[in-house]
């Protein structure tokens, strides 16, 4: 059997550390870190997660504070708010859950988010940092994914990886952390021609794809790490969502390991914002 990485357990082991950098910064600076979450709309994924960060940071000590908009707020309404919580001290972390009504423009919304206070790591200036290995905020899920392939490896040095998805949140960050770490890396997408043999080839498989069991077990080289991003919401037969991953989990038992779904990358996501909100606030008192 596959060894089943398991993310709640390795969330939990973060969490606790963040709570630690937290009661640090209380007691040597006074400081609390603030994360501004930032919901227009009335998605009911989105509704969800942004509930799940704020009771997050409940758990860890950081300050939350929600700022739920209507749908039809006016992108200027939006950029002002941005700049409030821009200038405003005891604001840390600025997130503006992603997707947005279609009249707002996403790319302007993100661009005017201070870089030092972009928690989620989408500002074209961290695309950047990351793309040259340069330090700043990294995207909460591909930093998630790291820790959890350091379970498994001490070293990723010349792994063959392949990346299913090439997203600008998970697929593309992913592959420039795996580079950076000295990964061979292919990244793969929906146009991509051949994918089970290429797939076959890896040492490590990251699915990012969002569909549903992709990934079947003859695309998987026996003795091969598989990390499930994917996750899609299926109704059962009692009309509540069940989570279905990019990975068909029951046939990868000759893998030598895999993250769960749910369980696995899920859990890392949001303890990855927390640690990054406390890092953005260190980094503002000139602590790290
Ligand atoms: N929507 C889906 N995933 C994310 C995320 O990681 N951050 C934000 N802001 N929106 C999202």
């Amino acid at each position: 059997m596959a060894e089943i990485i398991d993310g709640k357990t390795l969330a939990r082991h973060l969490d606790a550390q963040t709570a630690n950098d937290v009661r640090q910064m209380m007691g040597g600076h006074g400081i609390r870190p603030g994360l501004a979450v930032v919901l227009v709309g009335h998605d009911p994924a989105s509704e969800v997660y942004v509930a799940r960060k704020v009771q997050a940071c409940e758990r860890v000590g950081i300050d939350s504070f929600e700022h739920r908009l209507p749908a039809d707020t006016s992108q200027e309404a939006l950029l002002t708010l941005i700049t409030r919580l821009n200038i405003d001290p005891t604001i840390h972390g600025i997130l503006v859950q992603v997707p947005l009504p279609a009249h707002i423009d996403a790319g302007v919304v993100l661009g005017a988010i201070d870089p030092s206070k972009d928690v989620d790591g989408f500002h074209p200036v961290n695309v950047g940092r990351l793309s040259t290995g340069a330090g700043g905020l990294v995207p909460c899920t591909p930093l998630g994914v790291m820790k959890l392939l350091d379970t498994v490896y001490q070293d990723l040095t010349g792994l063959n990886v392949v990346v299913i998805g090439k997203s600008n949140i998970v697929g593309k960050p992913i592959a420039m952390l795996l580079l950076e770490r000295e990964a061979t890396v292919t990244v793969t997408h929906i146009e991509t021609r051949g994918l089970p043999d290429i797939a076959r080839q890896a040492d490590v498989i990251i699915a990012a794809a969002g569909s549903p069991r992709l990934v079947r077990g003859f695309w998987v080289k026996e003795g091969a790490t598989v990390i499930d991003v994917g996750i899609t919401r299926v109704p059962n037969e009692h009309g509540k969502d069940r989570l279905v991953g990019d990975v068909a989990f029951d046939e990868i038992a000759h893998a030598r390991a895999a993250t769960p779904v749910p369980g696995g990358v899920g859990p890392m996501t949001i303890a990855c914002l927390l640690a990054n909100t406390v890092l953005a606030a260190q980094r503002a008192i000139g602590g790290a």
